[in-house]
């Protein structure tokens, strides 16, 4: 192949875009996150972000984290197995261990990277991988560069992940992967059924909980806590960039498995580990999320009465039980569209095309987070009311 017939196969199909004729991806931000953001100069009412319990511009973990960057600078330069392991680094590392009731945990610059980094280390050919039809890129990226078998199994659907863990019984070993929050839908699995399974069929149970650390459970203990599932998970990984408004990620268990990754993990030694302030910032958000069940109470709240109303106005839903609530659209030129038509009023909101999404399900995501006030939701509900009004077709 020539250089040039390779840059000329690099298409990126942007004809939802160009027909919408809006392109909402990759719009400059010119302010922090608040109740409103500012999108290249126009500023709108955020419903796109996943900083859930508006912390990412709180003052008093900005000031732990300027305490921080004064004493350590901007970055350590180094990895964790060198001169990147600060206290403040280790000291998280221990806070999420207890956070999550787990006995260690390693933290990497990004939860996507510590979804790489797990299943080539864990398993082998011998082994089976059983995952939710709808777990996230990094975890898929991650299996990738595993040997072991691969599964899916219909989204949150018992039957068909135990028909998979029967049929793949003489693996040396299964291994079941699952999120705890889904971002696109909202809704949560059912571990209780899931750790049934695994005991079971003597599996291990890998969680992502990257939108769920913060955000579910009476103290954001995240989908845990929800079923007390602090033993039975052999593995937690998550996010300190979402409902903890930090940045990083994270990869908990128990000690001897974190204590292998600690020493064998490319992704978490060979790469720069996480600034000091950003540590600092993140344990004492963990402390705030404790401390704040109202917060998640408000932000539930606001998510059941969108999600009532938007039913009621005939919108499709995907099943959310969380402050994640997504409205569906049969094209993406549709979805576009319509988060277009929000953008205009005011409103700023995430939108999913294929291949992020099914083909038939393009989506508009809205996050409550508790920088909304409760006239904000109403002013939500209103657009989409005129929204109905122009667009008839896309309501039941
Ligand atoms: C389920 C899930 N896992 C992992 C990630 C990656 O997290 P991070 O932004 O910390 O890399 C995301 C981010 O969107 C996610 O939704």
């Amino acid at each position: 192949m020539k250089k040039e017939d390779l840059i000329k196969s690099m298409v990126v199909d942007k004809s939802p875009l160009v027909k919408a004729g809006f392109n909402p991806y990759y719009q400059p931000v010119r302010s922090g996150l608040g109740r409103n953001i500012n999108v290249n100069g126009k500023s709108l009412i955020s419903l796109g972000t996943n900083d859930y319990l508006g912390i990412a511009n709180n003052e008093e973990i900005k000031k732990e984290a300027l305490r921080a960057l004064r004493k350590f600078g901007v970055s350590m330069c180094g990895t964790p197995i060198v001169v990147g392991q600060t206290a403040i680094n280790r000291k998280l590392e221990t806070e999420i261990a207890s956070f999550l009731k787990q006995e260690d945990a390693l933290i990497f610059p990004s939860c996507y990277q510590c979804n790489m980094g797990i299943f080539g280390l864990l398993t082998t050919g011998e082994d089976v991988i059983i995952a939710d039809r709808e777990i996230h890129s990094s975890l898929l990226n991650g299996i990738g560069l595993s040997k072991a078998s691969f599964k899916i199994f219909s989204h949150n659907n018992l039957d068909k992940l135990e028909k998979a863990l029967a049929r793949y019984s003489n693996c040396r070993m299964k291994f079941i992967v699952v999120e705890g929050l889904y971002s696109t839908n909202g809704d949560v699995p059912p571990l209780d059924g899931m750790m049934k399974l695994a005991e079971k069929y003597d599996a291990f149970i890998i969680v992502d909980d990257a939108h769920g650390v913060g955000v579910l459970g009476r103290e954001g203990r995240g989908v845990l806590e929800v079923f007390d599932a602090f033993k039975e998970i052999d593995l937690v990984t998550g996010s300190l960039g979402k409902g903890v408004g930090a940045f990083g990620g994270f990869l908990a268990g128990g000690a001897r498995l974190i204590d292998y990754f600690r020493y064998n993990s490319p992704q978490y030694f060979y790469s720069t580990a996480l600034p000091p302030a950003i540590a600092a910032a993140s344990i004492i958000s963990l402390r705030y999320i404790k401390e704040h069940p109202e917060i998640r109470e408000r932000i539930n709240s606001y998510a059941r009465k969108l999600y009532q109303k938007l039913e009621t106005l005939g919108f499709r839903l995907t099943k959310s039980t969380t402050p994640v609530v997504c409205v569906l659209f049969e094209t993406a030129e549709d979805a576009i569209l319509a988060t277009k038509m929000l953008y205009e009023k005011g409103i700023y909101t995430v939108v999913f095309v294929p291949p992020s999404v099914a083909k038939g399900a393009s989506r508009i995501r809205l996050t409550l987070n508790a920088n909304l006030q409760s006239e904000d939701i109403d002013f939500v509900i209103s657009v989409f009311s005129d929204i109905k009004k122009r667009k008839p077709q896309w309501v039941n």
